[in-house]
């Protein structure tokens, strides 16, 4: 662009909100669509940023953008589309997802769930907190579909690990997080409330080891730990999506698997380790839309990755090439000359024709038959 509000949109801002709302776009302009991007109503200042700058650069008969919130979603589902692409909760999910099928809507759905980290005491204990600690607090505050959910690691090295995300913690934030510039708000008052309702129950609010500091007028709530919740709680039974991080200990690493498979399946899972037969073992066992080991949230940003869900967690993938997959129709054309009859394909029906066919079906006589359809030989 020329001028400098081009410039600062292509490098402040691109980076920020492209991931959820531009991505997708970026791929259904691409595969040859035309684009209805109704952004989050959650994040209405983001929502009126997009409404206001993608006219003034993209061309207006292709994207529109529309905001606001059930009501105009509700008018665009009962809209016939080629293809709905959402991305958030699986309750909302299942409402788009029900609302698609009225049209027989093909839908991409982005959802979220209970992403674990999975910590053997065999790691690089400061890179593994860091790590950690990125991925939970440094991206949203915890407000993102990648996050991790919880950790999983043994009764003996929880104390280890604990003291490790402290520190990291106190230099990240500083000892009051909730005067860091650098902690992400809660995005609304019901988020907030919704919070403060996981933290509060009382089966849980005397198991937080680190922070659970809030400050309801600023919307922020400090990185907050627990140890050893039950599985009962709330914060268990739902996608947290936000700065709590429940630490829940086994005996054994490996009595992680079974409860992750427990539960529904998540969008990603993680697991630090320097054990390789652990890392094999974790990948054949657990099914997660995306695995990442030795760190947390990065894969989201390779290109070369499918990035998606499976079960709970949604269906269909983008990112990259998979973007322009997911908005295109793989349409089969197949060409036919007038040469290549094969007279046993028609009736009248005989004996001789019949052991032809049946050749056929039993795939004996599948290269000739392809020869005379013109199919490219197979190797
Ligand atoms: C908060 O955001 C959510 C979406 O993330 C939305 O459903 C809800 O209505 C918002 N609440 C308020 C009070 O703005
Ligand atoms: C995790 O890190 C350790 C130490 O660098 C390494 O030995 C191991 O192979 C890594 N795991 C994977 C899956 O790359």
């Amino acid at each position: 662009g020329k001028n400098h509000e081009t410039h600062a949109f292509q490098t402040t801002y691109l980076p920020i909100i492209s991931v959820l709302s531009l991505d997708p776009v970026i791929g259904a302009i691409a595969a040859g669509n035309a684009v209805a991007l109704k952004p989050s109503e959650g994040a209405p200042a983001m929502s009126s940023l997009l409404a206001e700058l993608l006219p003034r650069f993209v061309d207006g008969t292709c994207i529109k953008v529309i905001e606001g919130g059930v009501k105009e979603t509700t008018a665009l589902l009962n809209q016939k589309w080629d293809k709905i692409f959402y991305t958030g909760n699986s309750r909302v999910g299942r409402v788009v997802m029900t609302a698609a099928a009225k049209h027989l809507t093909p839908a991409v759905l982005e959802l979220g769930g209970k992403c674990p980290v999975v910590v053997d005491s065999n790691v690089d204990l400061h890179i593994a907190a860091k790590r950690i600690a990125a991925g939970k607090w440094g991206c949203n505050n915890g407000q993102a579909c990648i996050a991790p959910d919880f950790i999983i690691t043994t009764q003996a090295f929880a104390p280890k690990l604990l003291e490790s995300l402290k520190k990291v913690l106190e230099k990240f934030y500083g000892k009051d997080p909730l005067l860091s510039a650098d902690l992400s708000r809660v995005v609304n008052a019901s988020h907030f409330g919704r919070l403060k309702g996981l933290m509060d129950e009382e089966m849980v609010s005397d198991k937080i080891v680190f922070g659970g500091q809030r400050d309801e007028q600023q919307l922020k709530i400090a990185p907050t730990i627990f140890l050893d919740v039950p599985l009962d709680s709330a914060i268990m039974k739902e996608e947290i999506f936000g700065p709590l991080l429940p630490i829940l200990t086994v005996d054994k690493i490996h009595e992680s698997f079974g409860l992750i498979n427990s539960m529904a399946k998540p969008l990603a899972a993680y697991l630090f380790t320097r054990d390789s037969e652990l890392q094999n073992q974790f990948e054949g066992a657990i099914s997660a839309g995306g695995m990442l080991f030795n760190d947390t949230s990065i894969h989201l940003t390779n290109p070369y990755l499918p990035f998606g869900g499976v079960g709970e967690s949604g269906t269909g993938a983008y990112h990259g090439k998979f973007s322009f997959d997911a908005f295109s129709h793989r349409k089969a054309v197949m060409n036919r000359g007038f040469a290549g009859e094969a007279r046993a394909r028609y009736p009248p029906y005989s004996a001789p024709k019949l052991k032809i066919l049946k050749g056929v079906l039993e795939g004996k006589l599948g290269d000739m038959i392809q020869a005379i359809l013109g199919f490219p030989r197979g190797k």
